[in-house]
């Protein structure tokens, strides 16, 4: 193994640099070339091949976003894009792939091993936390982080206008940021994909709070749940006659410093990658289960079906009583 290259794939996630800066030093500290490409599977299509010195990573590990630039191939979706990026890596006699992304970021590099037979190593990079083979992905803890800071903040004025607020947060399908941000911020109701929606419960409860002296709600909607935040607030304020109103938190989640609990998880996985490359392996997913740092088949990692946190739901509802 002489020479490998890295990609950031799908949407970024704040903990992407502290894991390009583990695959380049670990590669160079392990007497290897190591290449970084720009804008994921794009930027492999295009050749847009770099190679990366120990300097070329200094400063970025304390930043949110990638400096390698990201982006969601449409071109690689193709077999025949795939083929140009296999004839890309030929080009620049690259023998080793780690792919930091999500879950078709993953799905693409499956697909690269198995039809180009290129050596690949995948990191799970998303906010999502959504794939069933690790604890958690690069990234999720900021995210996490972030939105409770928001809490903090939307629970200030809440409390002094007397209002509801839903605040609405990124996901997908995956209802883990949600839930660790609603209950490690102390909110009132916590709405995710994975546990039935009862909006009688919901409103009960914040009616409860208010005959109690409550000022304030905070509802945190998954955005992968099926009712709208729109039609959330609606109904909040049809059935309790509470000023509510809806905050979106969006891409705010997406960047920031990564927490040091994300910088060390994407060191110790980048540092990982390289390391079963070194010795050989290929088509490997890294991931973390309680502290151990693993690695399954590729093909078996996408397989894993994911558990929801549905302890954590009623732990979240126990406290919010
Ligand atoms: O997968 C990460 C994520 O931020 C999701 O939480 C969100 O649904 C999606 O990406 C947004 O994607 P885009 O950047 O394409 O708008």
């Amino acid at each position: 193994m002489r020479k490998i290259a890295v990609l950031t794939s799908g949407g970024d996630a704040p903990g992407m640099n502290a894991a390009i800066r583990a695959v380049v030093r670990t590669g160079i500290y392990e007497g290897m070339e190591v290449y970084g490409v720009e804008k994921g599977y794009e930027g492999l299509i295009d050749g847009e091949l770099r190679q990366m010195t120990v300097s070329s990573v200094g400063g970025i590990l304390h930043r949110g976003g990638t400096e390698l630039r990201t982006a969601r191939s449409e071109r690689f979706m193709t077999e025949e894009g795939r083929k140009r990026a296999k004839t890309m890596l030929e080009t620049f006699q690259i023998d080793g792939l780690v792919v930091i992304g999500g879950d078709g970021s993953m799905r693409g590099a499956l697909e690269l091993s198995e039809e180009c037979g290129v050596n690949v190593m995948t990191l799970p990079g998303t906010i999502d936390n959504d794939l069933g083979y690790t604890d958690f992905t690069i990234g999720f803890d900021t995210a996490v982080n972030t939105v409770l800071s928001a809490i903090s903040n939307i629970r200030d004025t809440s409390s002094a206008h007397d209002r509801t607020t839903v605040i609405e947060v990124m996901g997908r399908h995956c209802g883990d940021i949600a839930l660790y941000a609603g209950l490690t911020g102390g909110a009132e109701y916590v709405l995710i994909p994975e546990a039935p929606v009862d909006v009688n419960e919901l409103c009960r409860k914040i009616l409860q709070g208010i005959n109690r002296g409550k000022k304030h709600s905070i509802i945190i909607r998954a955005e992968g749940i099926d009712i709208t935040s729109q039609e959330l607030a609606d109904t909040i304020h049809d059935r309790t006659g509470l000023d509510t109103k809806i905050v979106v938190l969006g891409y705010i989640q997406r960047g920031g410093s990564p927490t040091a609990r994300d910088r060390m998880l994407a060191s110790r996985m980048g540092y990982k990658a390289v390391q079963l490359l070194k010795a050989g392996s290929s088509s490997k997913a890294i991931g973390i289960t309680g502290n151990e740092i693993v690695a399954y088949d590729l093909k078996d990692a996408l397989e894993f079906k994911r558990e929801p946190a549905l302890e954590l739901m009623d732990l979240a509802n126990i406290l919010s009583i």
